[in-house]
């Protein structure tokens, strides 16, 4: 076992180490992939050794991948992972806590307590909210919506299609999904309109949920973006708080990639308001440098979730919670869970905060960096400025006006960037015009990088 595992722990230590001489991305289709693999398609009768296993990998799969932790790897929502977080996860793996329940894992349960109390108390949500980590930020937004259905109707589920929920265009698709999942009819999701930022208007807001009212539906909850994926743009907490409280609504928040800025003056500053919620989701496998997967859901009152997710099978009564036990499987959907705190808790203790919001704020001094450079080249344009890691922008030719000229040159541009290997960028549409988009949430990643990829952008056009 110690031989195997300093392999591996080499094998990786050696992988981050020469990453950012790496290609950013090697992307292949499925057939490819089948044939430069070339796994054997039957599982193998007899084993083999460790080397051997590892060596195949190396060769034959581990080439054709995505670099996340890459310094410019800025599409999507990038994730960096502090090598502490990942053996922290080797560690709850290795010892394979079963989270589910207390009685089998009260020390590593109070790790995850541990863990949540430190994200409510950087969020400033009021004691007793609690919650549970998740895979990530999709389930944990669905374990919100389950929630506040089951607090608005309860078992009453021939009122499913009559609820309505409210979030604005911009919000994540995992969103709708939840809701969808959750049995809320898919026409009664509301997209709300938003302002020349990209926030929710929360006159728009209320008189949507009036319409639905005098239409027979039952409004149920409201869904607030705390740093949108497109833009990072973040709805206006407050009002949407003061609308929740007066409709009795449920009122969550998505702040999956950037609540964690909570950390830095700046980032909690953004993000005010959001200490109303009724529920928040983050996402530490963003913003936190854990590794996949690592998603968690704040609830103010932990009891709405036992009320819509507790259930007590006669061969669980053994491991049922008691006293002051925390059971996580009374709280979301899944029984079986390992201990995703654990990494958490490792990083956060090597590291201190001090680093990791140093960290943080850099990264969104980096955006700034990049709009400045966008706002200084001539043939760029910002389509939304900075906010938090991200920055979305456009190739803009001096004299090249039509839109589907625009297009179609930043979509080639955005190809040629990503053909180099030298980035990995990612495009959005921003009122229908397509746009470069900038995630930098990345530890590794400097000035030189952004003036780099700025540079590839403009080489490419
Ligand atoms: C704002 C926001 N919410 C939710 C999600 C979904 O999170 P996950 O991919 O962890 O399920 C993302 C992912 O990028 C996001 O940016």
């Amino acid at each position: 076992m110690v031989r195997l595992g300093r392999r591996v722990a080499d094998l990786v230590a050696a992988h981050l180490a020469r990453v950012r001489d790496e290609p950013v991305q090697h992307p292949i289709g499925r057939r490819e992939a089948r044939d430069l693999a070339a796994l054997p398609a039957v599982a193998p009768e007899a084993g083999a050794p460790f080397d051997g296993i590892v060596a195949t990998l190396q060769a034959r799969v581990f080439p054709y991948h995505a670099r996340e932790p890459h310094p410019r790897f800025m599409g999507y929502v990038p994730s960096a992972p502090t090598f502490p977080a990942v053996l922290g996860d080797w560690i709850a793996t290795g010892y394979n806590f079963f989270a589910g329940v207390w009685s089998v894992a009260a020390g590593p349960n109070e790790v995850e307590l541990t863990v949540l109390e430190w994200f409510r108390g950087w969020l400033g949500l009021p004691d007793g909210t609690r919650g549970l980590l998740t895979s990530g930020g999709s389930n944990a937004t669905l374990t919100a919506v389950v929630a506040a259905r089951h607090a608005a109707l309860g078992d009453r589920a021939e009122d499913l299609p009559r609820l309505a929920m409210y979030c604005s265009g911009q919000a994540h698709s995992s969103v709708a999904r939840a809701a969808w999942i959750a049995g809320v009819p898919r026409a009664n999701v509301r997209l709300v309109p938003s302002d020349d930022r990209f926030r929710l208007r929360p006159d728009a807001l209320a008189a949507a949920i009036a319409r639905d009212r005098a239409a027979g539906l039952v409004p149920f909850l409201i869904v607030g973006n705390a740093g949108a994926t497109n833009t990072g743009a973040v709805d206006p907490l407050h009002a949407m708080a003061d609308i929740a409280a007066r409709e009795r609504l449920w009122y969550h928040v998505d702040a999956a990639y950037a609540g964690f800025a909570a950390l830095t003056d700046r980032g909690r500053a953004l993000l005010a308001g959001i200490e109303r919620a009724d529920s928040v989701t983050l996402d530490p496998h963003k913003w936190l440098y854990v590794p996949f997967e690592c998603g968690c859901l704040l609830a103010r009152d932990p009891k709405a979730l036992e009320a819509a997710f507790h259930v007590l099978p006669d061969y669980l009564r053994d491991v049922e919670a008691r006293d002051q036990d925390v059971n996580f499987a009374d709280a979301g959907e899944q029984l079986t869970r390992y201990s995703r705190a654990l990494k958490v808790w490792v990083s956060v203790n090597y590291f201190g905060l001090a680093a990791i919001r140093g960290a943080i704020a850099e990264c969104m001094r980096l955006a700034d960096v990049a709009e400045r450079l966008v706002r200084e080249a001539p043939d760029l344009e910002v389509l939304s400025p900075a906010q938090f890691g991200v920055v979305c922008f456009r190739v803009h030719p001096p004299g090249t006006d039509d839109p589907a000229a625009l297009d179609a040159l930043n979509e080639r541009v955005n190809a040629a960037a990503n053909a180099t290997q030298r980035v990995l960028m990612s495009s959005t549409r921003l009122r229908g015009a397509y746009s470069l988009r900038l995630c930098i949430l990345n530890y590794r990643t400097t000035e030189d990088d952004v003036r780099a990829v700025i540079e590839l952008v403009r080489a490419s056009a």
